[in-house]
């Protein structure tokens, strides 16, 4: 699908098909077609008048999603038509929410069908009468936005036997090529030799070798200096504490906190940003075998911390523990680190499928990240430490004890584990964002397909288009 913006009145752009986007019908021209058919301004509704080439969608909100979830049902109608063009005017709409709404809502992975739909190439044009340099820009980004998370569909719907470590590193090289960023991979070697003892073991039975991933822009107009860290488990059976067979489908997406970090990692230089930003990534299997590690195993992390095992599952901790060592050792005074990982399925059970628990030790931070992810058009909410669940991580024998001994509350001690990890002086610049839920859900939902919504990815985009 492609969009376009023109410039022009809408009577004088030619096209096949009209889009409406209506909330009101009393003005509108084919309102007693619409009033029999019993077509009514509500969101997700359609009707489709193929004689009269014209497609009206309701919407009950002027906000973004309303619109977003609008264009994209009307988007999706276009497709299964031979229709080539469509038009619509701006108007009053959010420009924003329309390009995104189209190219996320068009978005499809049919890599593994035999029989390949052919993609036609079908565009859309939004008509106004005078582009601006705003409404270009806004035009222009949203486009980026809209790729780097389909980019990120892309990657989390790879089946495991496909998307392994290394070619999560392949993708991160060809990402860096694209954009100009620096680029380095990190084998096991390095893991070894640097004291990464947590996130080796746990790729030990794999027959996949663990990439550390590093990407790195540095703009030379850097203001401020942000660190993304995702959980790039290319594939969780859980290890010997095995997942049950209906746990373990669908959990190739639990590269689902890197693939973001990629994507990100992939818009942020088209976008001017004057950041310097570090995606990394810690792409690890988690799987069976004579050589797996094993409850009952102590771990040492990069910091000295030793991690008594109870618990194979609780993998993406162990790798993020690393990950983050990793990060503050190698990068100086940073401003704002954040972790993205597909963390616990008690996250899930806590806020919803749809949103993102968001922890940390700084409530304005917590706070500011959740108010840009809602601005970007995904939900997420905090999720509170306190001293009473830190205590349950405690272990008798090591440092620290990979789950805790109470049933209650599994997402906020999986990110009181993480904050082990968060040396003193980034206490406050930490945030944790747990995308289990929205990362990868099974039903399509508003503009989002079934499979991977590329969650985390337009949050952080906005979070930095606010940053100054
Ligand atoms: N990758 C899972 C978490 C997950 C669950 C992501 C459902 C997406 C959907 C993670 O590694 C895991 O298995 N966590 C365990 C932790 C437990 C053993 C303390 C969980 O949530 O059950
Ligand atoms: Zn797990
Ligand atoms: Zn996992």
């Amino acid at each position: 699908m492609k969009v376009n913006l023109i410039e022009n009145d809408f009577k004088s752009v030619e096209s096949e098909l009209e889009i409406f986007i209506v909330d009101d019908l009393e003005n509108c021209e084919d309102k007693d077609i619409l009033e029999n058919i019993g077509f009514e301004e509500k969101d997700e509704s359609i009707a489709f008048l193929p004689e009269i080439g014209r497609i009206y969608v309701g919407f009950e909100e002027h906000d973004y999603e309303s619109i977003a979830i609008a264009i994209s049902i009307a988007i999706k109608k276009l497709k299964t038509t031979k229709f080539k063009s469509a038009k619509i005017e701006l108007k009053d709409l959010d420009l924003k929410a329309l390009v995104e709404g189209t190219l996320l809502g068009a978005y499809e992975f049919n890599e593994y069908k035999s029989k390949k739909k052919k993609s036609k190439k079908q565009e859309l044009s939004i008509c106004v009468p005078k582009i601006t340099d705003e409404i270009k820009d806004v035009f222009e980004q949203s486009k980026v936005i809209s790729k780097a998370v389909n980019k990120t569909r892309d990657i989390v719907n790879t089946p495991p036997a496909d998307c392994y470590p290394k070619v999560m590193a392949e993708l991160a090289k060809k990402i860096a090529k694209d954009s100009n960023l620096e680029c380095t991979i990190h084998g096991e070697k390095y893991l070894e030799k640097n004291g990464m003892n947590a996130m080796l073991s746990v790729g030990r039975a794999s027959i996949h070798e663990s990439k550390l991933i590093h990407l790195a822009y540095k703009p030379e107009n850097a203001k401020k200096k942000v660190v993304l860290v995702g959980k790039g488990l290319t594939y969780d059976s859980g290890g010997l504490s095995l997942k049950p067979a209906d746990y373990m489908v669908t959990m190739k997406s639990d590269k689902s906190g890197g693939s973001a970090v990629l994507g990100i990692m992939s818009a942020v230089a088209k976008l001017n940003l004057p950041i310097e930003i570090h995606g990394i990534v810690g792409a690890v299997e988690n799987m069976i075998g004579g050589d797996a590690y094993k409850p009952d195993d102590v771990l040492k992390a990069k910091n000295g911390k030793t991690i008594e095992i109870r618990n194979t599952d609780a993998e993406g901790r162990l790798v993020l523990a690393d990950c983050l060592c990793y990060a503050q050792d190698e990068i100086e005074d940073i401003d704002y680190i954040f972790d993205y990982a597909t963390l616990t399925g008690a996250c899930v059970v806590g806020v919803g499928e749809y949103t993102i628990g968001v922890m940390g030790n700084d409530t304005i931070l917590k706070r500011d990240v959740v108010a840009n992810t809602l601005q970007a058009g995904e939900y997420a909410t905090t999720l509170p430490f306190n001293r009473f669940l830190r205590k349950t991580i405690k272990s008798e024998i090591a440092d620290i004890c990979n789950i805790a001994n109470t049933r209650y509350g599994g997402a906020i001690t999986a990110g009181l584990f993480l904050d082990n990890f968060i040396y003193e002086e980034n206490k406050d610049k930490w945030a944790h964002l747990d995308i289990a839920g929205p990362a990868f859900v099974e039903k399509a939902w508003g503009y989002n397909p079934h499979g991977a919504s590329g969650a985390g990815v337009r949050a952080t985009l906005q979070f930095f288009k606010n940053l100054n």
